[in-house]
């Protein structure tokens, strides 16, 4: 499977099956978060048969059923967009492992996580992990010409980095981001709603992978 095409099976997962995550599966995902939280000073911590974090009687947005596993996303206070970024290598690190995740930023109890967390840091947000019932399905996005400044003219990579960008998760679909290219460099912006800093994390890592990163560079 090609990066685009696992950017594009992904889709978010809130009912799960009762069939646990096999060992193998958990020393690697554990060995992930650890590599993951050395390069970016984060303090992820990843939980396995702990079903009290998404046990919530709240109706309407967002129910999840039988989620059992899911990685708390802590750091420093002020982190959104790293938090958006790193959490999302690690959903599609899930993915390639045949997991199925959802970014919940609201649907789950955050008293019934316990989570170690430093001076200064705090937990953002988590991620549901664990088998699907199904594989989620498809959602509306927004066009090529709504998220960015592409046009005919464009460089095939710049097209791709916003076809891989159209993939990512955001919260409610909000899809509140923008892109801007000047040659090779590219400027990413985020729109103001909630959440909006941490979608842009997730929309980036989207972008290097369908732009590849040797194409282009960030433009601050
Ligand atoms: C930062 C963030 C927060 C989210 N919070 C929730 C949540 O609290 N409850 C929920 O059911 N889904 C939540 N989602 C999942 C989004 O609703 C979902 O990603 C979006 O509708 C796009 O669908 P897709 O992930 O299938 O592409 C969140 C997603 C992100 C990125």
């Amino acid at each position: 499977m090609t990066d685009f095409e696992l950017m594009q099976s992904r889709h978010s997962v809130r009912s799960y099956l009762d069939k646990p995550i096999e060992e193998e599966k958990k020393n690697l995902i554990a060995e992930k978060v650890k590599q993951i939280n050395s390069e970016s000073g984060l303090n992820i911590q990843v939980f396995f048969n702990e079903p009290k974090c998404f046990n919530v009687n709240k109706p309407g947005y967002g129910i999840f059923k039988d989620c059992k596993n899911y990685f708390a996303m802590i750091g420093p206070k002020v982190a959104d967009e790293k938090i958006g970024y790193y959490g999302e290598i690690l959903v599609l690190y899930a993915q390639e492992l045949g997991l199925n995740t959802c970014w919940a930023a609201m649907s789950y109890k955050k008293g019934n996580v316990t989570v170690n967390t430093e001076k200064g840091e705090k937990l953002h947000i988590v991620i549901a992990l664990g088998y699907g019932e199904t594989q989620g399905h498809e959602r509306k996005t927004k066009s090529i010409s709504e998220l960015s400044d592409a046009d005919d003219n464009s460089p095939e990579w710049y097209i791709n980095g916003i076809k891989a960008a159209q993939t990512a998760p955001t919260a409610i679909n909000q899809q509140r981001f923008y892109f801007t290219r000047n040659g090779n460099k590219v400027k990413a912006k985020a729109g103001h709603f909630v959440y909006t800093k941490m979608d842009l994390g997730i929309v980036k890592y989207h972008f290097e992978l369908g732009a590849g990163k040797d194409n282009f560079i960030w433009d601050k």
